[in-house]
């Protein structure tokens, strides 16, 4: 029995099939390396880190694409916000981000697969809506639309057309406005040695 990988090993480059899990605890390092090249050393500056940074992912929705290899090629993850208010009460929603698949492998079709088992998965736990900051042109064929978060903001600096919403529910982010903040668990507090 051959791995894929060495029945056609002397191809220049055999586009790798792989499927999409449930990340676990072990993927820990392959998925941090993924991100720092995909998205260069600056990528914990981003506004939306400050919304990630010290939570827990939505329970259920941080997703990887592995090849049949076992080699890790894309991962997402959702974290649990409140996507600014309505008549002064919380607007519970989802923020996406960050996606990446493995430079080698772009254009593939495995970010558009994190994407779409993302959304249905956030459908399917029950959540109504889904916000990011990243490019429209990508993000618009799942639904996606500046106009849907035009009265967000992120806490920080971001560009406002890059801030985009999808309404899983009708009506799930209509009259949303303010600022988009963290509602997930904390991280545990680390234990001392
Ligand atoms: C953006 C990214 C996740 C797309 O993943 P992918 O597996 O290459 O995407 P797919 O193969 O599913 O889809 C490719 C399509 O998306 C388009 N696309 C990819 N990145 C795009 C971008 N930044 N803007 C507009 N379109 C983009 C491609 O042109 C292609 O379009 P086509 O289907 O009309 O030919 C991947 O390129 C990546 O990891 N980039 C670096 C990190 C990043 O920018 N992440 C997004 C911000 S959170």
């Amino acid at each position: 029995m051959f791995a894929r990988s060495q029945l056609f090993a002397d191809l220049p480059f055999l586009p790798p099939a792989f499927s999409l899990r449930p990340e676990t605890a072990a993927d820990e390092t392959a998925r941090e390396a993924l991100l720092d090249a995909a998205m260069g050393p600056n990528r914990r500056r981003k506004s939306s880190e400050a919304i990630r940074r010290d939570r827990l992912a939505a329970e259920g929705l941080s997703l990887v694409a592995e090849s049949d290899d076992g080699e890790l090629l894309g991962t997402v993850r959702l974290w649990n916000v409140s996507a600014g208010t309505r008549s002064g009460e919380d607007v519970p929603a989802l923020l996406l981000g960050p996606l990446a698949v493995s430079a080698r492998c772009e254009g593939l079709g495995i970010g558009s697969a994190l994407m779409r088992r993302a959304i249905a998965e956030s459908r399917w736990r029950g959540h109504g809506a889904i916000v990011l900051v990243g490019d429209a042109p990508f993000y618009e064929r799942f639904g996606f639309h500046a106009d849907a978060a035009r009265k967000l903001a992120m806490p920080g600096p971001f560009e406002r057309h890059r801030l985009l919403g999808l309404a899983l529910r009708d009506g799930a982010l209509t009259g949303a406005q303010g600022l988009i903040v963290p509602t997930g668990r904390s991280l545990p507090a680390p234990i001392a040695a």
